[in-house]
């Protein structure tokens, strides 16, 4: 009875008579006309824009579009055929004669246009299709604003404002639905290099880390920084030796040897100037550092005695260093290189000398050796360079003393983790994922963009042809023997080193 009154009430008030009825019906048509013209208007536009922008993005689209506008207006329909035949037969021969300017100046240009419009228009609905997003207090939909896009032939990225409720790490967790509605490899969240309170997002079409490199210069003239192969986003990868160790974790035939092969290359050259000492210690009988014995100021690869007596060499020429310089570090950067040579222990396999030792004393003097140089070692020129296959094991428990660590291939997210951190493998890096047909594929945290974060790196590959090459050509001026054991024992504090090593 109510509901009938206010009905009734309504339409005594707004509709009385027929000429009232006429003059809605003729205000609803002028409105739903208004609604379609701005439609058509706003896409009119849009098409205009996107027309001129593409025309600018990629110039030989532009100049056959103008050519054929003014064909058609010149000399009408035919024009325009004739236009359309000889640009599509301008192309082909293009294409054909010079496929990589074809490549680069058309097709590569083209895709990258349509990648762009792509993100730009879909950006909200794909944030919401995958989780990309928050809820506000009235129960809207909030995502992040995608601010700028910048475009590479492989490698796009995305500058994004996060907003209230969406964190990188909700990004994050969803990298692999936003990589499958782009059809990407991958898609990875960094911190944003500018600005806090955003994020970029990696965007990888094609892994070019999985293709081979050109051929790099053997040397590299900065100790501090060596290069040893290739970043993800096409820059060198430089690794920092000077004041920190380096750990490399990586399962068996996941290129470890391949990057200290590359560590060697970059180090050549100091190696041959005495500015470096090779101490190389390998458990597996010297399979891997035999054939370029030349570079080695000493060389271990006997028994456990003998691997052991080596580590003992390298800590108690650590400590020596230490007391000579009685503490003073800065006196030590400012000599380094002249009279105190930079030691760098390469231990090819740790946990064969920190675990697997059936002898328990040794195992303990090994032990005690790594820890203290691990722990000391950095300020007197001593640094470690350290393989393992297995990082569940003892090793993690002097991890933190690593300050630059490379996970290579690893078996699951869990040794990732171990290795570099759980944010790291939240943020993309993803060890286990990395094919075993790309050695010397990896991720460590480095700085990019003036953040640290995950990077996928990529060793240069050194032939042994190479290695040879440099083992004749860059050989150590001096090479001691590894002291035996049984005067180590007295721990004497390390007079058995003479005055052979400074
Ligand atoms: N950076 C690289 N680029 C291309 N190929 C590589 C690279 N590094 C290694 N390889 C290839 O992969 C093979 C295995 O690599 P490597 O011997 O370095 O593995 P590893 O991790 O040391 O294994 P293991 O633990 O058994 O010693 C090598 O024989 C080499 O052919
Ligand atoms: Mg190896």
């Amino acid at each position: 009875m109510r509901e009938i009154s206010t009905a009734r009430l309504w339409r005594g008030q707004t509709i009385r008579t027929r000429a009232d009825v006429m003059r809605m019906e003729r205000l609803h048509e002028r409105s739903r006309l208004i609604r379609w013209s701005l439609t058509a208007g706003w896409w009119a536009g849009w098409l205009t824009v996107m027309t001129v922008w593409g025309c600018l993005y990629v110039p030989a689209l532009g100049g056959a579009l103008t050519v054929a506008a003014l064909a058609w207006l010149a000399l009408g329909p035919w024009g325009l055929l004739v236009v359309a035949l000889v640009g599509a037969l301008v192309a082909r021969l293009w294409s054909r004669s010079s496929p990589s300017s074809w490549e680069s100046r058309v097709t590569s240009r083209l895709r990258r246009f349509a990648r762009r419009t792509r993100y730009r228009w879909s950006w909200d609905d794909v944030c919401a299709a995958t989780g990309v997003k928050a809820t506000d207090a009235s129960h809207r939909v909030i995502v992040p604003r995608l601010l700028w896009v910048s475009l590479a032939e492989h490698v796009d990225e995305l500058h994004v404002q996060l907003c209230a409720g969406v964190t990188p790490g909700v990004i994050a967790r969803q990298a692999d639905a936003l990589a499958c509605e782009w059809c990407a490899l991958e898609v990875r969240v960094l911190a944003h290099p500018h600005r806090e309170g955003w994020v970029l997002l990696r965007v990888v079409y094609r892994d070019v880390l999985a293709e081979d490199a050109d051929d790099e210069p053997p040397a590299s003239a900065d100790l501090k920084w060596l290069r040893v192969g290739r970043r993800e986003d096409g820059e060198p990868w430089w690794l920092r030796l000077v004041g920190t160790h380096v750990l490399i974790a990586g399962l068996t035939g996941a290129g470890k040897s391949g990057l200290v092969a590359a560590i060697i290359r970059a180090l050549a050259p100091a190696i041959r100037d005495g500015k470096v000492r090779l101490v190389g210690i390998d458990p597996k009988g010297g399979m891997e550092y035999r054939m370029v014995s030349e570079l080695f100021y000493m060389l271990a690869y006997g028994d456990d005695e003998h691997l052991v007596a080596a580590l003992e060499f390298a800590a108690d020429l650590m400590r020596q260093r230490a007391e000579a310089l009685g503490g003073n570090v800065r006196k030590l950067l400012a000599r380094m290189f002249g009279d105190y040579p930079l030691y760098v222990i390469l231990v090819d396999e740790l946990l064969a000398l920190t675990t697997y030792i059936a002898n328990r004393d040794l195992k303990d003097r090994a032990n005690a050796a790594v820890r203290r140089m691990l722990s000391q070692g950095r300020a007197p020129g001593v640094v470690v360079i350290g393989c393992v296959q297995d990082p569940r094991k003892e090793v993690l428990s002097f991890r933190d003393m690593f300050g630059y660590r490379v996970a290579l291939r690893l078996d699951s997210d869990v040794e990732t983790r171990m290795v570099l951190s759980d944010s790291a493998y939240e943020r993309g890096a993803r060890c286990d994922a990395i094919p075993e047909a790309c050695p010397g594929m990896g991720f460590v945290i480095d700085e990019d963009g003036g953040k640290r974060q995950p990077i996928k790196v990529r060793a240069d590959w050194v032939s042994d042809a190479e290695l040879s090459y440099l083992a004749a050509e860059y050989p150590a001026p001096e090479q001691v023997d590894v002291p035996p054991l049984a005067t180590r024992s007295k721990r004497s504090g390390g007079s058995t080193l003479g005055g052979q090593a400074a």
